[in-house]
């Protein structure tokens, strides 16, 4: 009875999993079809995937995020993207050593006259960050401050699904309208989002009457960011939109790098490379981990049955 009670429970607990999965709409971050390749077991990254990413960070979101944790060696390091079995040694890789040199950096020791020079960077480099410190950062952002990106998958549920969802989310730049009211005399504009037309929301679209919402100024909404859309939706605040407000307006555009690869460069395909580069970052072992943990599991196995065996032949004898 209880071993049934036990199995019926977690049958339910399973079957409540598979609908909270099928219900992933809008709401819930989503990996991209096909699924992320470094996942399962056995999964690993897509080093072509994680080059691309590092072309789409460089070009994109550098002039903003920082990765203050990642040093250009990296790149080149066993696990990492631009890893050549030629080059252990990361420092001696020349196209490691290319890339890094393509960034200008404040050098970190003083020359002569104790000043600090700009320089190109080495592979012994922390990554360029865009701004000098994080006040800066804020004032060139409308005082919302860009995280540091290098263990962001990390620092948000749902990781590299979530970055994936948060970069793809943003509505269609046809449902944005601009707005121009008179209030006290004075002329406002502001841009509303026709939330009836937003097809990606799925089943948390508006189901009837018009339905807008208005995004405050400096601010761009965004169905997985956490947040209240309440006080803004002009419609039935029950049916408020899921997601939230945030300081950074859609990045990707399509054709916004071009791919040195080839790839054509979709919305969706770098925001899957983007993300998969900033997984690896911020879990840059997890090949070598992988491979030691399935041969750890075979190991433990294989020793399992021996010991099984041989405890079997020790005690045959003796009555218990
Ligand atoms: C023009 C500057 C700018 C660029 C370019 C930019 N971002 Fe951002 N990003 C911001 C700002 C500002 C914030 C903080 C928003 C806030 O907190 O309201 C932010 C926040 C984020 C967040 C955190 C969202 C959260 O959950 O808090 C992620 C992740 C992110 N950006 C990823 C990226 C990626 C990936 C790229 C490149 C494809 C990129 N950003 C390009 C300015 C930028």
């Amino acid at each position: 009875m209880k071993t049934f009670r036990i199995l019926a429970v977690s049958l339910a607990g399973l079957a409540f999993a598979g609908l909270a999965h099928a219900a992933g709409g809008a709401k819930h971050p989503h990996a991209p079809e096909g699924g992320w390749p470094f996942e399962g077991v056995t999964g690993q990254y897509d080093k072509a995937s994680v080059q691309r990413g590092y072309q789409v960070y460089k070009q994109v979101c550098a002039s903003c995020h920082s990765m203050k944790l990642l040093s250009y060696r990296n790149l080149g390091e066993e696990g990492g993207p631009f890893y050549d079995p030629a080059y252990p040694n990361p420092n001696d890789n020349p196209f490691v050593k290319a890339l890094a040199a393509e960034n200008e950096i404040v050098s970190p020791v003083p020359n002569d006259v104790g000043e600090f020079d700009l320089r190109p960077a080495t592979p012994a480099d922390r990554f360029r960050s865009p701004f000098p410190n994080d006040a800066a950062a804020r004032a060139a952002n409308g005082g919302a401050l860009p995280p540091d990106l290098s263990v962001i998958t990390k620092a948000r549920v749902g990781g590299a699904s979530y970055i994936y969802s948060l970069l793809t989310g943003y509505p269609d730049f046809a449902l944005y309208e601009d707005r121009i009211t008179e209030e006290n005399g004075e002329t406002v504009y502001t841009t509303v989002i026709d939330m009836a037309k937003f097809e990606k929301l799925g089943e948390y679209m508006p189901h009837h009457g018009p339905a807008y919402l208005i995004q405050p100024t400096g601010q761009y909404y965004n169905p997985y960011m956490a947040g209240d859309t309440k006080p803004n939706y002009l419609g039935d605040p029950r049916h408020a939109p899921p997601g939230g407000f945030l300081a950074m307006g859609p990045q990707l555009t399509d054709g916004r790098v071009e791919y040195t690869d080839g790839t054509e460069a979709t919305i969706d395909q770098m925001a899957i490379d983007v993300s998969q580069f900033l997984t690896w970052a911020g879990d840059p072992k997890l090949q070598a981990r992988k491979e030691v943990g399935l041969a750890t599991m075979v190991y433990l196995g294989i020793l399992t049955i021996l010991l099984w065996f041989s405890y079997k032949r020790i005690w045959r004898k003796v009555e218990h």
